[in-house]
C-alpha cells in the first residue's frame, strides 16, 4: 500500500509541462531501427542542427559511426566537429552557462530523450513550431507551450502559423505555411521521421545487437525443429 501511494505521488509530481502536453493529440510515427540509411541521415541532421545546443554525452563517435556503417573518414568529414576525435563523447561546444544566459534554460542531453518522451512526442514537437512575436526567440510550439527552444529547422520546413489549436481531426493543430523551406512537407516529415529514428537509436543502441541476436535464436530454433522432426520420425519409424 504504501509502496501504491509513493508511485502515485510519483506519477503525479511529473514535470507540469509533460504531464499538459501529454494530453495533446500526437502524430504518430514509424520507427525502424534496422534501416541504416534512415539512421545515418537523422544522425546527420542531428550533428548539424542540434549538437550546437544539445549533448548527447552517453555516446561517442566512434560507437555511432560503427552502429550505422559510417567509415571513419566520413565521421570525420561530415558528423564531427573540427577538433572533436572519433573516440570522444558527442558534447556541445555550448557552455552550459551560456546557454543558461541565452535560453533561461540549459539545453537538455538528447541521449535517452526518446525515452523520457515517447518517438510520437518527438516527431510531432519537430513538426509543431509556429512563429510567435511575443516569444523571445520568435517561435512557440504547439506540443511544447512557451519552449525555450527556437526552430532550428525552419530552413528546412519554412515558417509556419497557427491557425487553431484544436481546429484538425482528433483535436489536432492546423498550421498554414506562410513562406516555404527547402523542403516540401513531405520531405521534410520523412526528415523529421530521420531524426527521430536515431533519437530512438541514440536511446538504446544495443537494440541493433538485438536485432542480430534474435535473427539467430530463430534460425537455431529453426534448425532444432528441423531435427526434432527427423529425430520423431526416425523413432516412430519401428513403432508403426
Ligand atoms: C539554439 C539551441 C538549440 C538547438 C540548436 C536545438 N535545441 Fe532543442 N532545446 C533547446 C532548449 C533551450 C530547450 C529547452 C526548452 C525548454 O525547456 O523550454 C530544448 C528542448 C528540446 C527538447 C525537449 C526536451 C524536453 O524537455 O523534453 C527536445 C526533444 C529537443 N530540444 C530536440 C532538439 C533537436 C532534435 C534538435 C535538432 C534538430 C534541437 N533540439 C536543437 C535549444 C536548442
Amino acid at each position: 500500500m504504501k509502496r501504491l501511494a509513493v508511485f502515485l505521488l510519483l506519477v503525479t509530481s511529473a514535470p507540469g509541462s509533460m504531464a499538459a502536453s501529454e494530453n495533446l493529440p500526437l502524430d504518430s510515427v514509424y520507427i525502424n531501427l534496422s534501416d541504416k540509411a534512415s539512421l545515418q541521415r537523422g544522425a546527420r541532421l542531428f550533428v548539424n542542427y542540434c549538437l550546437s545546443c544539445h549533448s548527447a554525452a552517453y555516446m561517442r563517435y566512434r560507437r555511432m559511426a560503427k552502429d550505422l556503417d559510417i567509415s571513419e573518414e566520413l565521421l570525420k568529414e561530415n558528423l564531427m566537429f573540427a577538433g572533436d576525435k572519433p573516440g570522444d563523447l558527442m558534447r556541445t561546444t555550448m557552455p552550459a552557462d551560456y546557454a543558461k544566459n541565452w535560453f533561461g534554460v540549459v539545453p537538455p542531453d538528447l541521449t535517452l530523450i526518446a525515452r523520457v518522451r515517447k518517438p510520437d512526442w518527438i516527431f510531432t514537437y519537430l513538426r509543431s513550431f509556429y512563429l510567435d512575436e511575443s516569444s523571445p526567440s520568435g517561435w512557440n510550439n504547439s506540443l511544447f507551450e512557451n519552449v525555450a527552444m527556437p526552430h532550428v529547422l525552419y530552413g528546412l520546413q519554412g515558417n509556419q502559423r497557427l491557425v487553431s489549436k484544436n481546429g484538425a481531426d482528433n483535436g489536432k493543430p492546423v498550421f498554414t505555411l506562410e513562406k516555404a523551406g527547402t523542403m516540401a512537407p513531405e520531405e521534410y516529415d520523412n526528415a523529421v521521421r530521420d531524426l527521430t529514428n536515431f533519437l530512438v537509436y541514440l536511446g538504446e543502441p544495443v537494440k541493433l545487437d538485438r536485432y542480430l541476436l534474435g535473427v539467430f535464436v530463430m534460425l537455431f530454433l529453426g534448425g532444432l525443429l528441423v531435427l526434432s522432426y527427423l529425430l520423431k520420425k526416425e523413432y516412430w519409424k519401428d513403432l508403426h
